[in-house]
């Protein structure tokens, strides 16, 4: 039987591992043998002092600090979730870069988008200053106690914003898969040593792009100063990938309409015009893509918008957001060059369709409305689709997101931040996803990506799931530190909260704030609005403790395992956490042969948190034949029990057997 080890992800083991793979000669005894590393990269080792280097003061422990494991754990919160029993989101509290590390056994190389929004650092928008030796101590303290800001005087600004970004995105990058994206809004306060650090940690070649965002109007206060500066309208986003990311072919609409994209086609879907343009767009297309095109073509109708907008009810006020959202099947027409009609009313002769493909002799392919005007000489018959010339890709510069007005999206009032929904379902739609890919924010705020991966979901028919993490950091004490509006700003979502019979903490906004969405729209929709609450807290079992402090104990009661105040289900997600295991997979709890079981995913791992075990009942659950099974390490009534029982669980296909 294995002992299952308390601590999270061991970074530095696995490094090991992978470099093992690429020399394995370099290894021996877990040890690498750094002279024959440099032997084999011959040349390419650097040996310059003077080389190109991005440092800082407390580089070195921020490096370290990534690397370093915890014993940390997240314990659940049914009654602060939101329906906890078929919810796949997850809403974690407490300080990132430790929720962080105690995910990476579960959702090392798992996550499909990381988008963060972290402070800027402008002064005062700092939670605390991180305390590498002990982070979670460091955690518990300050959320009890006051919380610091990293002021501007402190005269280390940038160097206390690098060492808190560097190992959160070091552990970020661990945790996107080979596919992954990572997105980071950032201003001019700090975007160049950020793009520093992220070239160091993904790489330069991995380096996306900087996305230019404008996040306000030239208006107010700050054109008052235009003498003295130029006012600032923009931000970043700065996008960086793992390895391989594919990005969605995404269209913004133009600025307005052009009225000559009047019909729009039934009978035909989205995929098929793609199909279709696919086949256009492609010089090397055959004669059987040709005939795969009239086939979709066979059985359209193009029909007036007003004729359309009228039967399906759609009020002129909304008609510009439809036409705009139809796009890809709204047309006009226009006249062609002589040769070209010719081509065409050869086709006609045989093809009575609404529409058909013609080929030219410099190899284009043409759409072509079969029912056209045959009276006048020069007849409008190629099909053109407004998408192609009425939306545009948005690149690397987004001025069209309404950042004004936004104070009431997402139901919550967090003037201080809050990003525009838009913002976060274009990046969301910008990236290949799938269903059941994950997506994450590890500094949500009021909880923007959470509303918005939702409503994307809605809106493209998908299931990704969430993970957002929020520090509890208490409104009551920032509103101290804060002068005037937004001291103003921060009593009033003080007061929201308590109204709503919540604490004054920014998780618990988030929370509200996904809550408020699911109130609004469950009626309208089948998908996933929940969230299964977790809160970052220190390990629930007394031993693996002892690894946190690093300090002798004294020898621990066997008899009580689980610290005071802690529940079964805490120690059950711990022990999900630690063995890597997916922690919102269905759990069902069981009585077999008197003793309760957890069944995670539907039996394949087996979690039984009793004392006492006899073989009888090791029998019966053994005989379920989960391949996985986890005890407490005392459990078994005495050590022949014990021997017996792992003679059991193997002749029984049980292939792993852990005691924690
Ligand atoms: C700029 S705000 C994000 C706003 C968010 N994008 C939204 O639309 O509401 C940054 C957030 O990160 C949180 N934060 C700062 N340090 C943190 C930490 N160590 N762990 C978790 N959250 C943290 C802050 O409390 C703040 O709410």
């Amino acid at each position: 039987m294995d002992k299952l080890d308390g601590q999270s992800f061991h970074t530095v083991q696995h490094n090991i591992e992978k470099m093992k793979e690429l020399f394995p000669e370099i290894c021996t005894e877990n040890k690498i043998d750094f002279a024959k590393l440099q032997l084999l990269l011959g040349e390419q080792i650097e040996t310059e002092k003077e080389r190109f280097d991005f440092t800082w003061n407390g580089k070195t422990e921020a490096i370290q600090s990534a690397q370093k494991q915890t014993t940390g754990t997240l314990r659940p919160d049914i009654a602060g979730s939101l329906d906890w029993e078929t919810t796949k989101n997850l809403y974690i509290e407490g300080d990132n870069l430790e929720v962080l590390r105690v995910l990476q056994n579960s959702y090392h190389n798992r996550v499909k988008l990381i988008y963060i929004d972290p402070p800027y650092n402008t002064g005062n928008d700092f939670v605390y200053k991180d305390n590498f030796r002990d982070q979670m101590k460091n955690y518990k303290e300050h959320t009890n106690e006051s919380l610091e800001s990293n002021a501007v005087t402190s005269g280390r600004v940038h160097t206390e914003w690098l060492n808190m970004m560097y190992p959160r995105l070091k552990i970020a990058r661990n945790l996107l898969s080979d596919e992954g994206v990572m997105f980071i809004s950032i201003d001019d306060n700090e975007v160049d040593n950020l793009k520093r650090i992220c070239n160091e940690i993904f790489g330069e070649e991995n380096f996306v792009t900087t996305i230019v965002v404008k996040m306000s109007e030239p208006t107010g206060v700050k054109m008052t100063h235009v003498k003295r500066k130029i006012p600032k309208l923009k931000e970043y986003v700065l996008c960086y990938k793992k390895r391989n990311v594919t990005f969605e072919k995404i269209r913004i609409p133009k600025s307005t309409w052009d009225n000559e994209y009047k019909t729009i086609l039934t009978n035909i879907s989205k995929k098929e015009i793609e199909e279709l343009k696919a086949i256009r767009d492609n010089e090397d297309r055959t004669i059987k893509d040709i005939k795969k095109s009239d086939v979709i073509l066979a059985n359209i109708q193009a029909v007036p918008v007003s004729e359309f907008a009228k039967k399906n009810n759609i009020e002129k006020r909304d008609l510009a957001g439809f036409l705009f959202t139809n796009a890809w099947r709204i047309i006009r027409t226009v006249s062609v060059a002589a040769s070209v009609k010719t081509i065409a009313d050869e086709k006609r002769k045989t093809n009575h369709n609404q529409a058909f493909v013609i080929t030219t002799p410099n190899n284009k392919l043409y759409f072509i409305n079969n029912h056209y005007n045959t009276a006048v000489e020069s007849p409008r018959i190629k099909i053109l689709f407004a998408d192609d010339y009425l939306t545009v890709h948005p690149c690397d510069f987004w001025a069209d997101i309404k950042t004004t007005g936004l104070d009431k999206e997402g139901f919550v009032d967090y003037r201080n931040g809050k990003k525009p929904l838009k913002l976060i379902k274009r990046i969301l739609s910008m990236v290949a996803l799938k269903d059941d890919d994950i997506v994450m924010d590890f500094f949500s705020g009021s909880g923007t990506f959470g509303e918005a991966t939702v409503r994307y979901n809605i809106e493209s028919n998908l299931s990704l799931r969430y993970i957002l993490v929020q520090i509890n950091e208490n409104l009551e004490q920032l509103q101290m530190k804060l002068s005037s509006e937004a001291k103003r700003d921060t009593k009033k979502l003080i007061d929201y909260l308590k109204s709503v019979g919540r604490k004054p903490l920014l998780s618990e906004l988030g929370k509200e704030r996904l809550v408020c969405m699911k109130r609004e729209i469950q009626h309208s929709t089948h998908h996933d609005l929940g969230f299964k609450n977790f809160k970052l807290d220190t390990t629930n079992l007394k031993k693996w403790e002892k690894y946190l402090s690093n300090v002798e104990q004294m020898p621990i009661n066997l008899t009580q395992p689980v610290k005071q105040g802690r529940s079964e289900e805490d120690v059950l997600f711990e022990i999900l956490l630690k063995q890597g295991i997916d922690i919102v997979l269905p759990i069902e709890r069981f009585i077999l042969g008197e003793c309760t079981v957890f069944s995670v995913n539907g039996g394949t791992v087996f979690i039984c948190l009793e004392k006492d075990l006899s073989l009888d009942q090791i029998n019966i659950l053994a005989s379920k034949k989960p391949n996985r099974m986890v005890f407490y390490e005392d459990c078994f009534q005495n050590e022949e029990v014990r021997n017996k029982a792992q003679q059991i669980l193997n002749q029984n296909g049980v292939e792993e057997v852990l005691v924690i």
